[in-house]
Parts: structure tokens; C-alpha cells; sequence
């Protein structure tokens, strides 16, 4: 029987995509969570690479695999991968985008709930046998004004769920033609610069991709112009929300509450985490068995294909 190419998994995956690829032939060596210095050691031994966001494939790890010929990424963004020597060193690297959309619109609101609605504040108060009812004042989402930055395939989930609430939608853009604006107008998602979104939301929800131009996109200037008492959702990617400018504004009570399932630097203690204004999670987004499945599903057909 023929022996395929070598492939490691180093973040983690739904088991059927191992058991799929092992029943194909491939031989799988599956390491989430391995250390950067220890795959530096033995990426020269695989073909395929398939990875999620917990590692950072730079051009020294990516110029180490000298048999790569795939970088899969299991997921959508891309922002940890060198794609520039992937392309020098020909090697196919490809995401799976649409799969987890509707995980991490769910997880978005349920950060928006949490934060608006004290919910983690409150757990933690009354682990300690603390009944603080008049701490744990929130805010209603129905009928409020919601603004997406960014209406990729996760924004647009984000602003169905909203629709559910009868918010009203505004969603900032980089591509914001007429066409567009129009198409979206006729859907009741109305489109505006990021700073009339900023000023008319009562929650924004982050969710675009980490590139140069989105990288502190939300710094001081643009949260000074957020409502007294909004909420702001970050989903995407660590290092679009300036992580200081918002813990100055947290701090001060600028805005009611922030949530974020992303950070600039993660797997680190992060001074944010001291606020009570604030919910956090650890980058599960994606982490859903459902869209891991689907992920797991639609990397192999790829995978087969290339
Ligand atoms: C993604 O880009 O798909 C998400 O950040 C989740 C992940 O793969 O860790």
C-alpha cells in the first residue's frame, strides 16, 4: 500500500480529520499545542502542515520545512502565516473561512450578553456568597443600534443574530460602493465611516481580519467617540483593539463594558483581566464541535484535491 506524504497537526483539530487522513494513508503525527522551538526541530520532516492560530509560522520556521508543499489552516485568518515565503518557497497555503462563521457570531453575543448584562461579574460575586443585586444594573440589546466593522462571512452572521433582536444594523466597510451600499440598504444593514458607526452604536462588534491598515484600528481617538455606555465586542484578532487605550477607557468607566475573545499577546497575563467591565475568553471563537467538523470536513476535500 502506498505510504502518502508526511503530515503534522499542531493545533487542535476534530479527531475525524486524523482518522480520515490516517484511513487515506497518510501518516499523522498530531502535536497541539507543540512548541515553536521544538517544530523549528522537526518541520524539515513533513510535507503538510495543518495549524490553527496557536502557532506562528514566520519565514525561518516556513525556509526550515524544506519538503512543505502545504500550509492548511484550519480556520480562517491567515495573520500567523509568512504568506509571502510560502509563495517564494512554492508552497499551497490555503484557510477554510466559512466554516466557523456561525460559532463565532454566537460567541460574539455571548459576549455582548455577558458584558451587558454583568453575567460573569455576577457568577464571580456569588461564588464568594456575594448577592450584589444593585451592582449588577445592565443594559437591554433589543431594539438598540448595533455597528459591525467589518461584514465578512463572520459580520454577516453577526448582523442576522442581531436582526433576531430587532437592532438596528450598521456595518463599516473597506469596499463601500454604491452598489454595495444600496444591496445592503434593501437588507436594513446600513452602511457608515467608522467614525459615524463608532458614535451611533450602542455595541460595536470587531470583525475584520489583522492586516497593516486594521492593526489599533480602535485606539483612543476612535473609542472617544463611542456612547458613555456601549459596549465594545472584539472577535477577530488581537492587536486591532489597542489593548492599553481600552484599559485606560475601562478603567475610567469611558464605556460600560468591553469583551474580547482575542488578544495582542496570548497564553499571557494581561492587566485587562483585573477589570471587573470586562469578559474574556480565550480564542474559542471557532471552538464549537460543529464547526470543527465542518473545518475538519472541508480541509480534506481540499487537502485531496491540491
Ligand atoms: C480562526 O481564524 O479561524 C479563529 O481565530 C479560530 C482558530 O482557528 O483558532
Amino acid at each position: 500500500m502506498k505510504v502518502r506524504k508526511k503530515i503534522i497537526i499542531v493545533d487542535p483539530v476534530h479527531p475525524i480529520l486524523i482518522k480520515n487522513l490516517r484511513k487515506k494513508n497518510y501518516k499523522v503525527d498530531y502535536k497541539p499545542g507543540i512548541k515553536y522551538s521544538n517544530l523549528f526541530k522537526i518541520i524539515k520532516f513533513y510535507s503538510i502542515i495543518i495549524l490553527r492560530s496557536g502557532i506562528k509560522l514566520d519565514k525561518n520556521i516556513i525556509n526550515k520545512g524544506k519538503d512543505l508543499k502545504i500550509i492548511a489552516r484550519a480556520g480562517v485568518g491567515m495573520d500567523n502565516i509568512d504568506l509571502l515565503q510560502a509563495k517564494k518557497n512554492k508552497i499551497k497555503c490555503f484557510n477554510v473561512p466559512a466554516q466557523s462563521a456561525s460559532s463565532v457570531a454566537e460567541l460574539a453575543f455571548g459576549l455582548l450578553h455577558s458584558a451587558s448584562r454583568k453575567i460573569v461579574y455576577c457568577d464571580r460575586l456569588l461564588r464568594k456568597n456575594l448577592w450584589k443585586k444593585s451592582d449588577i444594573y445592565g443594559f437591554e440589546i433589543t431594539k438598540k443600534n448595533l455597528g459591525i466593522i467589518g461584514l465578512g462571512k463572520i459580520g454577516k452572521k453577526i448582523a442576522l443574530l442581531g436582526k433576531k433582536y430587532g437592532m438596528n444594523i450598521y456595518a463599516n466597510v473597506k469596499r463601500n460602493s454604491l452598489k454595495r451600499k444600496k444591496l445592503l440598504k434593501r437588507k436594513k444593514i446600513f452602511l457608515l465611516t467608522l467614525n459615524q458607526l463608532l458614535k451611533k452604536s450602542d455595541f460595536v462588534i470587531v470583525s475584520v481580519p489583522l492586516l497593516k491598515d486594521t492593526f489599533n484600528l480602535i485606539n483612543k481617538k476612535k473609542l472617544n467617540l463611542m456612547k458613555k455606555n456601549s459596549i465594545l465586542i472584539n472577535v477577530s484578532r488581537g492587536g486591532i483593539v489597542n489593548e492599553q487605550d481600552l484599559y485606560n477607557h475601562l478603567k475610567i468607566k469611558r464605556i460600560f463594558a468591553a469583551a474580547s475573545d482575542v488578544f495582542l499577546h496570548e497564553k499571557r497575563k494581561n492587566k485587562l483581566f483585573k477589570l471587573n467591565n470586562a469578559v474574556f475568553t480565550a480564542h474559542i471563537g471557532a471552538m464549537t464541535f460543529e464547526a470543527q467538523k465542518r473545518i475538519a470536513i472541508e480541509l480534506e476535500k481540499r487537502l485531496i484535491r491540491y
